[in-house]
């Protein structure tokens, strides 16, 4: 297959960077569709390892074109800031091998102010948990058309006059929150002063992709997020503020949906989540401490203890109907040795009556109680295992019983975080 989009099919972190990372030799463009740097991705390598949040992950490679695409949202201070961190781990990274969307939407200083200052105004119960990032505030001005995108910085006036429509919104706001007013000519400043460093970068993306992919080149499609934070299909309002679902991988960079072969969903062999929202199956027990300290499931981009609890298959088989997955990966099995008996939520119980998928309705949502059906476990180790002959009886069962009960085929299988301990069954990019 030419081009493979992947998408989280859980509530994120389903460890989308490794696959992205190890994916990307078989690719020759590695493009992010959405989202921003509330991503975190650890990568990896040889024992070296790699944090990325704004980057593609197929950066780490030599060779390969990296893309950002005008469905991102990017703060272009942060972006140099994260270039310098991975230059200097001895990455090279160019304008000949990254490349971001003219379109692309700006998040800035006072995006990052708002968030923060309405999740702390936010009564209990109501706060969403974002990471502070400035994502929901600069998406709100995007479809609102008062963004300043990447094309602007080129010219003075233009800048001058988007700095205008979005602080004559962003002023007024500020004050009912208790903010000082945006300084206008620091903005201006600072913005004329990164524009130097994010203009080289910048290109018509949706151009370069159509000519490649004519050229018979291969583009991988990295997904941030989870498809449960979606802001159309997950558990709203606790969500992001972007598409993360497959669909999204076109409007994303400006590619025709008929040129994406194969969606990869990035699934966690248990369940974690981040931030505040539903979550039917989560262990506030100690196997939930359990799966958290053998997981290390703590935030790659706010150091958060994520939230955790047993393999949701109703609503796996939900997001891979939602974005038409083909076939996953499934991550960090490892993490499952030693139990003595694993539990798989196969449905839900609301009000008495068996539901195969999650109601969108809040309340029914809160109500909805997980049916679980029992296997055992394994007590042998599945860590860096490299084949299915390497794996035990009981685990083998496991990943069956998942493809069976989410209707989807495992195409790669992976067991710990480094880049080679990953288990092939079928080659998304095979023809
Ligand atoms: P992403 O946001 O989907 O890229 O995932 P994160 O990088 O935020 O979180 C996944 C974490 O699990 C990272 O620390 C990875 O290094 C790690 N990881 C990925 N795959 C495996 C695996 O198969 N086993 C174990 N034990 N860890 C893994
Ligand atoms: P990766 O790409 C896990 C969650 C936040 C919060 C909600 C809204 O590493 O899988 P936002 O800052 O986006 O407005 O926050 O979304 N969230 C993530 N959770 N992994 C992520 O990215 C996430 N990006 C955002 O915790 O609940
Ligand atoms: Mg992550």
């Amino acid at each position: 297959m030419a081009n493979v989009v992947v998408v989280g099919a859980q509530w994120g972190d389903e460890g989308k960077g490794k696959i992205v990372d190890w994916l990307s030799e078989r690719a020759d463009v590695i493009a992010r569709f959405q989202g921003g740097h509330n991503a975190g991705h650890t990568l990896v390598i040889d024992g070296k390892v790699y944090k990325l949040h704004a980057l593609p992950s197929g950066v780490v490679r030599g060779g390969k074109l990296s893309v950002i695409g005008n469905g991102v949202v990017l703060d272009p201070w942060h972006l140099i800031k994260e270039i310098e961190t991975i230059r200097a781990q001895g990455v090279e990274i160019t304008p000949e091998n990254l490349m971001i969307a003219e379109n692309t939407p700006l998040i800035l200083p006072l995006h990052g102010e708002l968030d923060r200052a309405r999740e702390e105004a936010a009564s209990a119960g109501t706060k969403i948990g974002t990471t502070g990032r400035g994502i929901g505030p600069c998406y709100e001005d995007k479809v609102g058309r008062r963004a300043i995108r990447v094309a602007d910085l080129a010219d003075k006036a233009t800048l001058e006059a988007r700095v205008d429509r979005a602080l004559q919104h962003h002023n007024p706001l500020r004050k009912g929150l208790g903010i000082e007013e945006v300084d206008r000519a620091g903005l201006i400043d600072l913005l004329a002063e990164i524009a130097k460093e994010i203009l080289p970068y910048a290109a018509p993306v949706w151009k370069v992709l159509n000519e490649k992919r004519k050229a018979g080149k291969r583009i991988l499609f990295e997904g941030a997020q989870g498809s449960l934070l979606d802001i159309d299909f997950g558990t709203y309002p606790y969500v992001t503020s972007s598409n993360v679902i497959a669909g999204q991988a076109a409007t994303g960079v400006g590619i025709g949906p008929g040129s994406i072969d194969y969606v990869l969903g990035i699934v966690k062999a248990y369940t974690t989540r981040v931030g505040e929202g539903p979550f039917p199956t989560e262990l506030l027990d100690d196997d939930g401490e359990r799966l958290g300290t053998r997981g290390h499931e703590f935030g790659t981009t706010t150091g958060r203890k994520r939230r955790c609890g047993w393999f949701d298959a109703a609503l796996v088989r939900q997001t891979c109907a939602i974005s038409g997955i083909n076939g996953i990966s499934l991550t960090k099995l490892d993490v499952l040795d030693g139990f003595e008996t694993l539990k798989i939520c196969v449905a839900y119980d609301l009000d008495g009556q068996r539901l195969d998928y999650l109601p969108t309705a809040a309340d029914e949502q809160a109500r909805c109680t997980p049916i679980y059906e029992e296997m055992p476990g394994w007590q042998e180790s599945t860590e860096g295992a490299r084949s299915w002959a390497d794996l035990p009886a009981n685990a083998i069962k496991y990943v069956k019983r998942v493809e069976e009960l989410i209707e989807c085929p495992v195409a790669l299988l992976s067991t710990s975080p480094e880049r080679d301990d990953t288990i092939l069954v079928t080659d998304p990019f095979a023809d």
